[in-house]
């Protein structure tokens, strides 16, 4: 069973191709991990993945349901939930309501606040989420994500800006996570995508330009060329 299929997903803003035939699967439970330099179309990848954006050419499925057309609370609804590479909270409003806000009631495996105790959060439930840091503040986006209880989670840059203790922290969070919940990241902290990940996708100008297992990945020249080649 496939997670996430796309096949020749393609997109242009005005002239510029940012996806480019893209065509990927990601099996149930796998780590992947999309790596490129800026604006490779990772970003635009998951927009066209979680419906923010359609692409113009291209299917996506989502756990063999085409959702290419579909709004993205649809896809919501099929196990999808994404973080954002901005910070996409509602900060004058409680922790608890914020997490009120994700879950669905009515599909909702346990209450808010169990939710909330069991990731250690719930003697912070009351403190509007602008009095937190900005790296609690990522982590916080991460726990409404998985408020959802989604199947398929896409995090985009969930360790970006933040200092080695807090990059702990939200490592900590998703390595942590159950097996059924299928992961793509996007990150340019190569010790944690090669920490994290099973499987590497490489963009490059909109075309993948590699993927493998992460130790190909590692050694493949011209991922070292474009990309890698200042990390090892
Ligand atoms: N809504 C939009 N309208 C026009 N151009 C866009 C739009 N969104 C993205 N782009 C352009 O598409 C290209 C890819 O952007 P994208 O944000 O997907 O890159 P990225 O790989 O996520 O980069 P980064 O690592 O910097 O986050 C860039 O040239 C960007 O300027
Ligand atoms: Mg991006």
């Amino acid at each position: 069973m496939k997670a996430l299929e796309t096949k020749s997903l393609t997109k242009h803003f005005g002239g510029l191709a940012v996806l480019q035939d893209i065509s990927m699967t990601v099996e149930v439970g796998e780590r992947r991990a999309i790596i490129g330099p800026n604006g490779a179309g990772k970003t635009t990848f998951f927009n066209t993945i979680s419906g923010v954006i359609k692409p113009n050419a291209g299917e996506i499925f989502v756990f063999g349901d085409k959702v290419t057309q579909l709004p993205p609370f649809r896809r919501a609804r099929l196990g999808l939930a994404r973080t954002f590479q901005q910070n996409n909270l509602f900060v004058n409003l409680s922790l608890l309501d914020n997490i009120n806000l994700a879950m669905p009631p009515n599909q909702a495996k346990m209450t808010p606040r169990d939710f909330l105790d069991n990731w250690g959060w719930w003697d912070k439930s009351t403190i509007p989420v602008k009095e937190f840091s900005y790296g609690e503040q990522r982590q916080v986006e991460l726990l409404l994500a998985l408020a959802q209880s989604p199947r398929l989670l896409l995090l985009d840059e969930p360790t970006a800006g933040m200092s080695s203790v807090e990059t702990n922290k939200i490592t900590t969070m998703i390595r942590n996570l159950s097996r059924e919940i299928t992961v793509l990241i996007i990150e340019h902290d190569m010790d944690v995508v090669f920490d994290f990940a099973d499987r590497i996708t490489v963009l490059n100008y909109g075309r993948v330009l590699f993927e493998g297992a992460k130790d190909e990945v590692r050694s493949d020249e011209r991922v070292k060329e474009v990309y890698l080649g200042s990390v090892d």
